[in-house]
């Protein structure tokens, strides 16, 4: 298939961009690089750097002839989208609109979107399931969710197929402290500097970390399967932030610490999702435990530093 990527230079599209390169399909990475970056790139990729809210994409579109467009270009910050939501609304909303506009156009066949089952559910006092009255809180939680609608309605008016996948906390080589699973980063970060991890209230906040591997494994399913469903990827387990430190600190050899700090108002005390619809409807299964992926990451970023 001939499959464009948008946001392929940043951490979640990075391995998505080499997943569907080894499956064997033809590529093409656009990223204006704002927090992406093109040691990520895939080398047997086309890449072109340019702004999902620009004119200049219908070049891109017009040249590609795209069966399948990915969209995982975004303003991704939760705190940011708080600051300033035209900002967010701008890259989130009005840059899929343009895509999906030029997709329609130029025929393309599917669009998988990246959302985030992090932020919609709130409170979870069990696994939240994609049926649970989505509830998001912040701005960015709102255009993901806006853009679930536009998907819908681009379906029903233009026959424009897709799938929407709803991510926990992505976590993996190649993150960016400023992700929903920023947490992993950073304490590798901490580690490696010898300074201390901060840890926010109790530690015990709990929410759904997902391997990007397994992530990037979704968005190849959800090439043939998943039209019309929005469907949650994580894996139905919660981690806390505890244990996240705990099981870090074992992968580092030096000396480790941590100083407890404030609860932050406003935080979720438990966000977990249930996986099972994607089982059913894309043969998906999370496969790498919270233990190899952390080690995994701890020793990706190790390696960047030195
Ligand atoms: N990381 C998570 O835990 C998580 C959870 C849920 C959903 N998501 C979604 O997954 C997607 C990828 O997130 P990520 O964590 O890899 O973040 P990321 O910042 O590494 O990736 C986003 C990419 O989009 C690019 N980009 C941003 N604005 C752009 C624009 N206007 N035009 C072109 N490119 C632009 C950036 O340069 C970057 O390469 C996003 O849509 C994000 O909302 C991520």
């Amino acid at each position: 298939m001939r499959i464009l990527v948008t946001g392929g230079a940043g951490f979640i599209g990075s391995h998505v961009v080499d997943a569907y390169v080894k499956a064997g399909h033809r590529v093409t990475v656009l990223d204006n690089l704002v927090s992406g970056n093109v040691k990520n790139l895939n080398r047997r990729a086309r890449f072109v750097k340019a702004d999902v809210r620009r004119k200049e994409m219908e070049r891109v579109f017009e040249f590609g002839r795209f069966d399948v467009v990915n969209h995982l270009a975004a303003q991704i910050d939760v705190r940011r989208s708080v600051e300033n939501p035209v900002f967010d609304a701008d890259v989130n909303i009005l840059g899929l609109l343009n895509v999906l506009e030029l997709s329609r156009k130029f025929r393309v066949k599917k669009i998988i979107f990246s959302a985030s089952g992090g932020t919609y559910y709130g409170e979870c006092a069990r696994p939240a399931r994609e049926t649970d009255p989505p509830r998001p809180l912040s701005p960015y939680g709102i255009s993901k969710l806006a853009s679930e609608f536009y998907l819908r309605a681009y379906r029903s008016l233009h026959s424009l197929p897709y799938t929407v996948l709803r991510y926990g906390n992505v976590y993996g080589p190649r993150q960016d402290p400023h992700g929903e699973a920023g947490v992993v980063a950073i304490f590798c970060q901490r580690l490696l500097a010898d300074k201390a991890a901060y840890i926010y209230g109790t530690g015990k906040q709990q929410r759904d970390y997902v391997f990007v591997s397994d992530v990037a494994r979704a968005n190849v399913a959800a090439l043939l399967r998943g039209e019309g469903e929005s469907i949650n990827i994580g894996t139905g387990r919660a981690g806390d932030v505890n244990r996240l430190f705990e099981v870090l600190r074992a992968s580092h050899p030096g000396p480790s610490s941590f100083e407890r700090k404030p609860a932050r108002p406003g935080e979720l005390f438990r966000s977990v999702l249930n996986v099972s619809k994607a089982a059913l409807v894309l043969g998906w299964k999370p496969r790498v435990s919270l233990k190899d992926g952390l080690a995994e990451t701890y020793r990706h970023i190790a390696s960047q530093n030195q």
